[in-house]
């Protein structure tokens, strides 16, 4: 098991998900750094939030921006693929849209990669905003 996908696979542990039961665990490699985050759900159903934002938000908030692997862990069979809000926060710290990999396993031991590119096919990103 690579040390991205053992990450990945404890931080599911710290998902919180009362409402859905959905648990997911994300790990990321960013600038040289393995930082994780689960999902938090809320009573207030919107304002939950999932694995991979919490990983990357927190990757970005102590100084690691630059993404350069994704693994993620739910319990879902065949492995289920990220959500649109969070293709486009990792799109965001991807330089390398092509080179960049999002993997989701499972306890099965299933697993799907894509890349950025083709999770998010014609992004949106800051080079459409004026200069
Ligand atoms: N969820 C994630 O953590 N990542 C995704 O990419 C898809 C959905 C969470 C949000 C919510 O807590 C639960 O899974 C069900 O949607």
């Amino acid at each position: 098991m690579s040390e991205l996908v053992a990450a990945a696979v404890a931080a599911q542990q710290g998902a919180y998900a009362p409402y859905s039961k959905f648990r997911v665990g994300a790990a990321l490699r960013v600038s040289g750094r393995v930082v994780t985050g689960a999902n938090v759900e809320n009573a207030s159903y919107g304002l939950s939030m999932c694995a991979e934002r919490t990983a990357m938000f927190a990757a970005v908030a102590s100084g690691a921006t630059e993404l350069e692997e994704v693994v993620v862990c739910t319990d879902a069979s065949p492995p289920s693929s990220p959500c649109g809000a969070c293709r486009q926060v990792l799109s965001e710290f991807a330089k390398d849209w092509h080179a960049v990999t999002v993997t989701s396993v499972n306890p099965a031991g299933e697993h799907r990669t894509w890349t950025i590119a083709q999770l998010l096919p014609d992004g949106f990103s800051g080079r459409e905003l004026p200069p």
